[in-house]
């Protein structure tokens, strides 16, 4: 048996095991993001554990385990263990994991607590995602985030750095524009206007996006998403309790860690991977989902999604994004909601929830990513019948 057959047949059988039992989200909660002085690591933490089991109406001795993402607590905050942290705050402390996956923490936190309830080990999960970035100072907070691409091969270069190299290759390539990115930066601050809970409520022009300072060329200090504070936390249950949201859709790509060894920088095939593992789970095409929360770093990073999510061909992304059926980033994204960047994959998927609740959408999609593209995952939410 070829070594691409077995592990074809390998995320088959996966995929096939999670068809059973339904995951449901029974209950969720987003703290303020921003740079939040006035509030600790385990200020945001605590705040996010007691919001998420009030609005799932459980009993803290629900929660059977906690899975924590996190990328940075140790060198932003000095706080290791935050498994530990968090389930100290829970009466019955529960047996409680850190997950990290550099921006992808959140998300793949939410995948090892998914495995956990598709296995059965537990029925019942809080997943939380956290960092607190701002007690550093800029440059201290930059250094740490360039710990999450290749050290020895990319040198310690910048975040804003590598993904301008990307949008580089891509205006090269497709003739993607300066001002089809700014265009997603005004529509991702246009959209947090309506998001309470988002870092930014100000509307923003794309001549202000042009005119802001160079951070790394091509893309400007408003092409980037800022440096956060915020937790965000979900129930995970296989029992339905009163939820009628489903994850029906998982997905989780891998590509090389740095941008030299990949085949082109023009996608990220870690991405393209994990969604369409969640595609073909949920059984569902591009086409049908209502709503997006996209991984926009830097808006470059939205035009990367949108193609490599199938939501329209490759190369374009930047005319795409200006005629959209799709509802992208309506937090605001990780642009203008604010970016802690172990908090944004939980924040994503909690965010569609309440917002399905409120009917808004039945079918929705979260996409984060860790570092340049070396981590994409892919959850799609749907409504499920009563
Ligand atoms: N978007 C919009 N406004 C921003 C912003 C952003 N990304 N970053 C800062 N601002 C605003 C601040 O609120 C402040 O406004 P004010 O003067 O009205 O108070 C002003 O711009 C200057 O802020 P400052 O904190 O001095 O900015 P900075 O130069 O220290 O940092 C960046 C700006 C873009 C360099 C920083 O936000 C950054 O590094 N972002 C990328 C983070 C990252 O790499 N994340 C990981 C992604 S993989």
């Amino acid at each position: 048996m070829s070594t691409i057959y077995s592990s074809h047949k390998l995320a088959t059988s996966r995929l096939e095991q999670r068809t059973t039992p339904t995951i449901y989200i029974v209950g969720s909660f987003i703290t303020k993001f921003g740079e939040l002085w006035e509030k600790s690591l385990r200020d945001l933490i605590e705040e996010a554990v007691e919001g998420t089991i009030k609005d799932a109406e459980l009993d803290p001795k629900d929660i059977e385990a906690v899975f924590v993402g996190n990328m940075a607590a140790n060198q932003f905050e000095g706080q290791s263990h935050l498994g530990a942290l968090v389930s100290t705050l829970l009466p019955h402390h529960p047996p409680a994991m850190r997950i990290e996956g550099a921006c992808a923490s959140g998300s793949l936190a939410m995948i090892v607590a998914e495995d956990s309830l598709l296995s059965g080990r537990y029925k019942t999960v809080l997943v939380i995602g956290a960092e607190k970035m701002t007690d550093v100072d800029a440059s201290h907070a930059t250094d740490i985030l360039a710990g999450a691409a290749d050290l020895e091969k990319e040198q310690r270069s910048t975040f804003p750095g590598l993904y301008a190299l990307l949008a580089q290759a891509h205006m090269k390539e497709f003739g993607t524009t300066s001002k089809q990115l700014a265009k997603i930066a005004v529509k991702n601050h246009h959209n947090a206007l309506h998001n309470p809970k988002a870092q930014f409520h100000k509307e923003i022009t794309v001549e202000q996006v042009l005119h802001s300072p160079m951070v790394a060329d091509p893309l400007h200090l408003l092409d980037c998403s800022p440096i956060s504070d915020g937790a965000s936390a979900v129930v995970l249950s296989t029992k339905k309790h009163h939820s009628t949201i489903s994850i029906a859709g998982i997905g989780h790509g891998q590509d090389t860690l740095s941008l030299a060894e990949r085949k082109s920088l023009t996608e990220f095939q870690a991405t393209q991977q994990a969604a369409q593992q969640a595609y073909a789970q949920a059984g569902i095409q591009p086409k049908q989902i209502q709503a997006a929360e996209l991984h926009d770093c830097f808006t470059i990073a939205e035009i990367f999604a949108v193609e490599d999510l199938g939501f329209c061909k490759k190369g374009h992304g930047g005319k795409y994004i200006q005629k959209t059926t799709h509802e992208l980033n309506p937090s605001g994204g990780l642009k203008a909601c604010g970016h802690p960047v172990g908090a944004t994959g939980v924040k994503q998927i909690a965010y569609l929830y309440e917002q399905m609740k409120l009917g808004r959408w039945n079918t929705t999609l979260a996409h984060n990513v860790g570092g340049s593209g070396a981590t994409a995952v892919v959850h799609i939410l749907k409504q499920t019948k009563e």
